[in-house]
């Protein structure tokens, strides 16, 4: 079984939405890919996420109520196939750490560009784009590992 993790900073806004909407379409497709979410920073560790990606989510069929933050280990490194990184922030950090089979989230789909970072946001403004490029590439992203 192929297994990806997604990382962004805090693991509370980006990743958890991209491993929801991940696990939506493994469902939906019966793919044979565990996907998991992790942050690079250690701030919200055992937290829900954030209320606004919750909402979006839920707005789009997808429960990521049920994940809670954890940070990125070098064992993560190891243990997975496919590490995606949210941005260029996130992609330098986990070269650090030795990261090697990382990629950026926006290689995928036609966005081509980072997911901007939506903690710092004026309310719920912004999270439906969001969503909209996370689930633009990660679509391609799952799709291109058939
Ligand atoms: P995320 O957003 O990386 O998409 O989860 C953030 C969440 C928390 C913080 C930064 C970004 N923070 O600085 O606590």
């Amino acid at each position: 079984m192929k297994s990806i993790l997604f990382v962004c900073l805090g693991n509370i806004c980006r990743s958890p939405l991209a491993q929801g909407i991940a696990e939506k379409i493994i469902n939906e497709e019966g793919l044979d890919i565990r996907v998991d979410s992790a942050g690079t920073g250690n701030w919200h560790i055992g937290e829900a996420p954030c209320e606004h990606s919750i909402k979006v989510a839920a707005l789009n069929s997808v429960d990521i109520s049920a994940q809670r933050g954890r940070q990125v280990e070098a064992a993560d490194l190891e243990a997975f196939d496919l590490i995606i990184a949210l941005d260029q922030s996130n992609y330098e950090n986990l070269k650090k750490m030795g990261a090697e089979n990382l990629v950026k989230l926006g290689h995928f789909g036609h966005f081509n560009e980072d997911v901007p970072d939506p903690f710092f946001f004026e309310g719920f403004e912004g999270f439906d784009k969001v969503f909209s490029m996370i689930e633009s590439c990660v679509t391609e992203l799952l799709k291109e590992q058939k």
